[in-house]
């Protein structure tokens, strides 16, 4: 786990760092354990009892934000590390309290809304359960009545057959060894991304020295399934995601500045003609519309995403560039600052084409607020991209659950209203796509090494491989279901 060093920390963080740091280093093993377990023929996988914190107790540094993840100052998740909980405040999704301020009518957002920061989600102490099916929170109070389950077709058809626009799915390239994982890919997807396969950790691993093996491989499986790449991220805006030598890269800003052209150079070139999308930069404005605290921004000011966005349209003029982040969805400053680096960016002649909504969000998110801001970027012109796409559904759940019928449906529900709301108000020419993040629950990343994790269930096909409620919820808002 890295950080930005003490002189950036203040004392009880640094406290929190620790801790981080404790739970990081006993949660690695799950992680590659979990990816390990993946790719080795499988056993009963030992449902270790974890704490379930109540993020809402963590620390998030915006007061009233939920809690920690990967965006803090100081952690996060890294090439060389998984996320850490960061002194920055975030939860998935359950924060769409955005939806309170003037973000539902468009006008300029008031405040921010709570975070939805992947990782461990976040929690609205006291907040009723208001999605059928969602866990009672009130002990007593009768559970809400389960919903009608997802129509089905008498077989199951390819999920990519439904939609006009590219259906996607961030990939592990170990994973696609293997043959269910990569049957149901190839089946279901028109699109792939990497989870961390075009990361500067795995393609830039030190100063002079370039690794595409990896990445070439997720390629060349979308080239074998005619398949559409979307390449994330060229640059990720805080500490814990770019390579400890990066960190430790000496130089005025004119050096820094090179170092940042070379690199997107060297890596959108590699991939020109078989990449369509990059994520250029990815999560750089923080809840309240302040920039992260990145090596970038602290080496060349804000206007390094710009700067990042000229290199990557002059490496390849052909791909099609996005700006992404998390929480924006759900509208607030974030939103209004990330909107107002598209404007500038137009201003210098450099092109931002899209911009990516991660939407990590959570079984009982209101899907309204969501709406409003898609249609927000959307009215700018942009191409939308829900890029990494997953609906949590543990809150409030014991550590070790399982996956209730009820939920379930419930989550089917949500990704059908959710998707069907994206085609409602994106106009067809700019709907970039939807990419979920990750393929199967199995491997999903809230079940590889992140506290509290192993227990969730936020993707499509559970961890066998099979189709969800969540399928066909997606499937069905395709269909018109
Ligand atoms: O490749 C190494 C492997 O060689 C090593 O044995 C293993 C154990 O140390 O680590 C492996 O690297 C891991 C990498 O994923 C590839 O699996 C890193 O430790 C781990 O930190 C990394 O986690 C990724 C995380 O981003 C940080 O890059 C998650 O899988 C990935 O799902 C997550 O994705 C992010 C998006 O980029 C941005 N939006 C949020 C999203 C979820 O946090």
């Amino acid at each position: 786990m890295r950080f930005t060093g003490p002189t950036y920390l203040t004392q009880r963080s640094f406290r929190l760092v620790a801790l981080v740091t404790f739970i990081f280093a006993s949660s690695l093993s799950s992680c590659s354990s979990s990816l390990e377990e993946e790719l080795a023929p499988t056993k009963p996988k030992e449902n270790s009892s974890v704490d379930v914190k109540d993020p809402a107790k963590g620390s998030g540094s915006d007061a009233g934000q939920g809690t920690s993840g990967q965006s803090g100052e100081g952690e996060g998740s890294s090439g060389e590390g998984a996320a850490g909980s960061g002194e920055g405040a975030a939860g998935s999704g359950e924060g769409g309290s955005g939806s309170k301020d003037g973000a539902e009518d468009g006008k300029e957002p008031a405040s921010d809304p709570a975070p939805t920061k992947p990782g461990t989600p976040a929690t609205t102490p006291g907040a009723p359960a208001t999605t059928p099916g969602a866990p009672v929170t009130t002990p007593g109070t009768p559970a809400t009545p389960a919903l009608p389950a997802q129509p089905k077709p008498a077989t199951v058809v390819p999920l990519k057959s439904a939609f006009d626009f590219p259906v996607g799915a961030a990939v592990v390239k170990e994973l696609l060894e293997k043959p269910e994982y990569a049957n149901t890919v190839s089946k279901h997807f028109s699109r792939i991304g990497s989870e961390s396969d075009f990361k500067w950790g795995s393609v830039h691993p030190s100063k002079d020295k370039y690794t595409f093996a990896k990445a070439d491989a997720v390629v060349a499986f979308a080239q074998k399934h005619n398949m559409k790449v979307h390449a994330h991220t060229l640059l990720w805006a805080h500490d814990g995601n770019e390579p400890k030598w990066v960190k430790e890269f000496q130089g005025d800003a004119a050096a820094w500045e090179q170092l940042m052209k070379d690199h997107i150079y060297t890596v959108v070139k590699h991939f020109k003609g078989k990449v369509q999308s990059w994520d250029v930069v990815n999560e750089p404005i923080k809840e309240g519309g302040v920039y992260t605290n990145s090596i970038w921004y602290r080496k060349l000011g804000k206007d390094y995403i710009i700067k990042a966005f000229k290199f990557a349209q002059e490496a390849d003029p052909q791909a099609k560039l996005f700006l992404n982040d998390y929480g924006q969805e759900y509208g607030g400053k974030k939103m209004k600052e990330l909107l107002n680096i598209v404007d500038e960016a137009k201003k210098q002649g450099v092109k931002i084409h899209g911009m990516g909504f991660q939407l990590h969000t959570v079984l009982r998110m209101e899907a309204k607020p969501i709406m409003t801001n898609l249609k927000l970027a959307a009215d700018k012109g942009l191409l939308i991209h829900i890029s990494e796409f997953d609906i949590s559904v543990k809150y409030g759940m014991p550590a070790t659950f399982q996956l209730s019928d009820a939920m379930n449906k419930a989550q089917g529900e949500k990704y059908k209203e959710i998707v069907s709301g994206y085609m409602k108000v994106v106009p067809k020419s700019q709907q970039w796509g939807i990419t979920t993040w990750g393929v199967s629950d199995k491997t999903s990343y809230f079940n590889k090494g992140y506290p509290n994790s192993d227990h969730d269930y936020p993707l499509l096909f559970d961890r066998n491989y099979q189709p969800k409620e969540a399928f066909y919820g997606f499937l069905n808002a395709g269909l018109g279901k």
